[in-house]
């Protein structure tokens, strides 16, 4: 006897709501277990009190910020969850660090429950809340390793509520920008150029990053084939840089950075054209605003080059013998996996370190 009906959390294609906050709230199941971002629930009080009418099993409130993705944090969800029954859902109104561990939590919840993602950054509505991926940090010597263990879990839902975002401030609206003009440069050549002509407002981002990126992930739903590496242009450096300020760079800025040092790794071994580098480089800082070389000189400064190398190659992306692999541009629009030698990377070092193009 075959079974119809799929298991929560495998892949499902996009379902996208929009609306106010109370109107999608009152579609929420009763009993379900609600994740809430403190800070959020201070600021729109309207979420506390349309969920309670709604008689949730629990709400947890969560401090954001990287340290929720820990196993102590997800401790203190399946403590919430363990009077949860099967076919439950589990609904997370915060950013893209709530959204990862809520992501891991129903995987693990009943071997798996319903999720709902109600993103309230930028960054969550335009990318964590699409793919299905979660992930938590690991502790590992002297550093974290940045999502060391993690699920694929697919929202049934995500509810996008634009009233939400109007608290965000403008690092945080910036921080999400980077990540749509990250899919615009590796996937969509025209989006890019009428994006550089006409700067999009914050809900067209949201639209079209969450298209971009459901196409991706709809070809390869458990990065199986690689197509959805793509999206991971920017990151190998984006993640270093993140481990090295001790999450003191948010994750957008810190993409924003690991873009400029995959343009030029891809210009140093014949990948990306120069023009091509000078383009995205300046469609950066003048779309979603990008932090400065002399920035990056900075974080960069404070590791030593041994342990940027064991850094890379601690990157999900290394290959099977330690090779490293980054997403480089060929052309606007067009990204794709290579392997780097780490004389690649070394050689530019100094330049980043003291702040210029190589
Ligand atoms: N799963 C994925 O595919 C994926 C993709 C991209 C990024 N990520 C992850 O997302 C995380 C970053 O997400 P983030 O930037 O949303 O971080 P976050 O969840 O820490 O939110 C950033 C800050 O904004 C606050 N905040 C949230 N909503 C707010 C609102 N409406 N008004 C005012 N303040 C608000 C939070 O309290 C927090 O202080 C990283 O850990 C990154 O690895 C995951
Ligand atoms: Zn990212």
């Amino acid at each position: 006897v075959s079974s119809t009906r799929t298991a929560p959390g495998s892949y499902r294609a996009l379902q996208d709501l929009w609306g106010s906050a109370p109107a999608l709230l009152a579609r929420l199941p009763k009993g379900s277990l609600v994740l809430l971002d403190e800070r959020v629930a201070g600021l729109h009080r309207v979420l506390p009190k349309a969920i309670v009418r709604r008689k949730p099993l629990r709400i947890v409130g969560l401090a954001a910020g990287e340290q929720a993705k820990s196993l102590p944090a997800l401790g203190r969800v399946l403590e919430a969850a363990s009077q949860l029954p099967r076919g439950a859902t589990l609904l997370c109104i915060g950013g893209g660090t709530l959204g990862d561990l809520a992501t891991v939590a129903a995987h693990l919840i009943k071997r798996g429950v319903e999720l709902i993602h109600m993103p309230t950054t930028v960054l969550a509505a335009v990318d964590s809340s699409v793919g299905g991926k979660g992930a938590l940090h690991v502790a590992a010597g002297r550093w974290t390793v940045k999502n060391a263990a993690g699920v694929f879990h697919y929202a049934r839902q995500t509810w996008l509520c634009p009233e939400l975002l109007e608290t965000l401030d403008p690092a945080q609206l910036r921080e999400g920008a980077i990540e749509a003009w990250k899919m615009f440069a590796c996937l969509d050549a025209g989006l890019w150029r009428r994006s550089r002509r006409h700067r999009p407002g914050m809900l067209a981002l949201i639209r079209e990053g969450r298209r971009l990126k459901d196409s991706v992930c709809r070809r390869d739903p458990y990065e199986l084939e690689g197509h959805r590496r793509v999206l991971n242009f920017g990151h190998t450096f984006g993640h270093v840089l993140e481990t090295i300020s001790r999450f003191r760079l948010s994750h957008g800025d810190a993409v924003g950075l690991g873009m400029l040092c995959a343009l030029d790794v891809g210009r140093r071994i014949g990948i990306t054209p120069d023009r091509v580098a000078r383009e995205v480089e300046v469609g950066l800082d003048e779309g979603p605003g990008i932090m400065s070389r002399s920035d990056l000189a900075r974080w960069l400064r404070r590791a030593s080059t041994p342990s940027i190398q064991r850094l890379l190659a601690a990157d999900k992306k290394a290959g099977p013998d330690a090779e490293m692999r980054m997403v480089l541009l060929h052309a606007l629009g067009r990204a794709e996996v290579h392997a780097v030698p780490p004389r690649a990377w070394r050689a530019l070092l100094p330049s980043w370190r003291a702040g210029g193009r190589p």
